[in-house]
């Protein structure tokens, strides 16, 4: 692991913050995840748009601008000297007061982690994850925007920890209506016949760098692809389900609450949509 903090680099854990942070204290930050895919950064500008715009959203002025953010990113992917990599920039609110008020805080912290991951193995992204629906909701968009990827992520961890005592690979939480809102830490997609659907962001999901993309090569192939508020029902009725996020890519769903999801006739769709998303990845690759 390669660890940028404030134009320094690190190897590993040695890369260490003050606890006076407001970044740990009270979450006070955003970030990103994002894939290098050989040694180029997946749709970076993507990234550091939605960055910027949480950025703006909880007022965090970087001095450097997004070119300081293209800069760790490109010194830390260097740093770490090896292709296929994940990349975790974040940006807190930096060292402060023992108070919530970011008054005391004069100077963002950008920090930049390059690792390699794997969110799920090959076979099991291909073969089907498990979900379980999680008591855990997702905020509401009036409390906190989920287009702010925020350093907020305690009902993420919680919904993971519900899923796991359930024995399922992924959480589906839900908002304070009921209806789906995203899973832990991916969107959720339903194929319909040759519709592919997934849950607006107002619905509580994030605005998924994956899920755009997904949502274009769908329109690009001839589907029908829509934001449209679905309900669990949805999956126990789909075709086929889906989960899309950076790290994971599209990861087929196999069952929800132990009900396998698929219909008897048949369809291709998640398979047609991992084929395309890989070309993308590939054709940006250098
Ligand atoms: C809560 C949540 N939803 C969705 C996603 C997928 O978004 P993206 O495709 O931009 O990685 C993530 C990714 O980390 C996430 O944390």
């Amino acid at each position: 692991m390669k660890v940028f903090i404030d134009g320094e680099l690190f190897d590993g854990k040695a890369g260490r913050i003050p606890v006076v942070d407001h970044g740990l204290l009270y979450g006070d930050g955003v970030f990103e995840g994002i894939r290098v895919f050989g040694t180029s950064p997946f749709l970076l500008e993507e990234h550091l748009l939605r960055l910027s715009h949480g950025l703006r959203a909880v007022h965090l002025h970087l001095p450097g601008g997004l070119p300081s953010l293209r800069e760790a990113v490109a010194t830390t992917v260097n740093a770490f000297g090896a292709p296929d990599v994940y990349v975790r920039l974040i940006v807190t609110r930096g060292d402060g007061a023992l108070g919530v008020d970011p008054i005391s805080c004069p100077t963002p912290r950008v920090i930049c982690i390059v690792d390699r991951v794997q969110i799920f193995p090959e076979d099991k992204r291909k073969s089907g994850v498990s979900l379980a629906t999680v008591s855990t909701r997702r905020p509401t968009s009036d409390v906190l925007d989920p287009r702010v990827k925020s350093l907020n992520y305690l009902n993420n961890a919680l919904a993971r920890i519900e899923c796991r005592q359930r024995n399922a690979d992924e959480a589906l939480m839900l908002n304070q209506h009921g209806t789906i809102a995203e899973a832990s830490v991916a969107n959720v997609f339903v194929v319909q016949g040759d519709r592919v659907l997934t849950p607006p962001t107002t619905d509580g999901a994030l605005d998924g760098i994956t899920r755009t993309a997904v949502l274009e090569l769908a329109r690009r192939a001839g589907l029908h692809a829509e934001e449209k508020t679905l309900g669990r029902m949805d999956l126990f009725s789909a075709d086929e389900a889906f989960l899309t996020g950076t790290g994971a890519g599209i990861v087929r769903v196999k069952s929800l609450d132990g009900e396998l999801i698929g219909n008897t006739r048949p369809s291709d769709v998640v398979e047609r949509l991992m084929t395309a998303y890989d070309a993308l990845t590939w054709q940006r690759r250098d």
